[in-house]
């Protein structure tokens, strides 16, 4: 493990007791679902319209980032259909054969939750088209020029597939989905809602100010809502009174080293070195992760997409150099040397910050 430790505001699902925490807190049904506005009205008529018809619903796809709530709609899909959900993800096939084993035990109607469906073996890719599209497949048997393929009828059903990478589909999958939603962050007005909700079913007191609090510092994610909602609490508890007020949640945070726009340890690090270290840069991938003693992938994969998302940092061709937000969050004053020292932040380049 790094320096940094496990990640308070991590995206992902960290073990398998968040899983157990996460699945009480999902809510079961779409007029539960907080925000996203456009995702579920549209998935709303899709869903009706095909109950309505008796029919099922288009393919749906579920693009975004970890913790927005792709399972979460997954199983609500499901539940709105009053269908069973099937659940499997891109990794877990392997082979095209993988597939066909779900693909050919799948009851009609059935929803198919394909989790990280980029991360599919290429070969059950070409099988999965023509299961979304004929709901067909065509087993191969044998290998060589003797190989044979039997076609294989299924029942009709509906796929959700979900994904963090949707630039990373191929055209053709993308394609075959008649409905795809593109999760958002949250604002934070959402968020408080989520954290109300979530503290209500924890049996949590919970103050309009802590809840608040706590929902300005999740990075827009309802999972990070939901994990500092429960460091909160347990500071709440053994050190106050069991309610979460302004005051608790600030110390809380605070020992857990969450700062006020949600940046941890690593984010502060990076972004310190950046400026420290580098004037600001701009200073090349490698050599802020080594400044900060972590691996590139991490600063790049972990650290850099929300600092970039919060107007600190920005990648250029020439490196990664900091914004005057940059400077004025840590409190430091820019050089008159410092890149775009008298820049304003809407002059930047907005395609700088796609991995390249
Ligand atoms: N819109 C929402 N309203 C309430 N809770 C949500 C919402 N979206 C996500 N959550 C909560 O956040 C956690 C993570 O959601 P999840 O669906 O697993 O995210 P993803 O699959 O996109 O990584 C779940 O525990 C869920 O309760
Ligand atoms: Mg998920």
């Amino acid at each position: 493990m790094s320096e940094f430790g496990e990640r308070l505001v991590g995206g992902g699902a960290e073990g398998p007791e968040e899983q157990v925490i996460e699945a009480a807190l999902r809510p079961k049904r779409l007029d539960d679902f907080v925000g996203q506005e456009r995702v579920r009205e549209q998935l709303s008529l899709v869903l009706r319209s095909a109950l309505r018809r008796g029919r099922t619903p288009d393919h749906v796809l579920l693009s975004g980032g970890p913790g927005l709530g792709k399972t979460t709609l997954a199983m609500i899909i499901a539940a709105e259909l009053g269908q069973p959900l099937r659940i499997t993800s891109g990794p877990a096939i392997e082979r095209a054969g993988d597939l066909a084993a779900v693909l050919s035990t799948l009851a009609e109607g059935e929803v198919l939750f394909l989790d990280e469906i980029h991360r599919m073996a290429r070969p059950a890719e070409e099988m999965l088209y023509m299961a979304m599209e004929d709901f067909r497949v065509d087993v191969v048997v044998g290998k060589g020029p003797g190989a044979t393929a039997i076609p294989l009828d299924i029942a009709p059903f509906t796929l959700v597939g979900a994904t963090t990478r949707a630039g990373m589909l191929p055209g053709p999958l993308r394609d075959r989905f008649g409905f795809t939603g593109h999760m958002d962050f949250y604002v934070p007005a959402e968020l408080e809602v989520i954290v109300q909700r979530s503290a209500r079913l924890l049996e949590v007191e919970i103050t309009d100010e802590g809840a608040a609090e706590v929902a300005s510092r999740s990075r827009g994610t309802p999972r990070i809502a939901n994990r500092l909602l429960r460091r909160v609490r347990d500071y709440a508890e053994v050190r106050g009174d069991g309610t979460v007020t302004l005051e608790t949640a600030r110390a809380a945070l605070a020992l857990y080293e969450v700062d006020e726009r949600g940046l941890d340890r690593l984010d502060r690090a990076v972004l310190g070195s950046l400026l420290r270290k580098f004037g600001g840069g701009p200073v090349g991938l490698s050599t802020l992760a080594v400044s900060v003693g972590e691996e590139p992938e991490t600063v790049e994969v972990v650290a850099e997409p929300f600092l970039v998302r919060q107007g600190f940092l920005a990648r250029t061709p020439r490196g990664r150099i900091a914004t005057p937000a940059a400077w004025a969050h840590l409190g430091l004053t820019p050089p008159p040397t410092a890149p775009l020292a008298g820049v304003a932040l809407f002059d930047l380049d907005e395609t700088a910050d796609e991995p390249g």
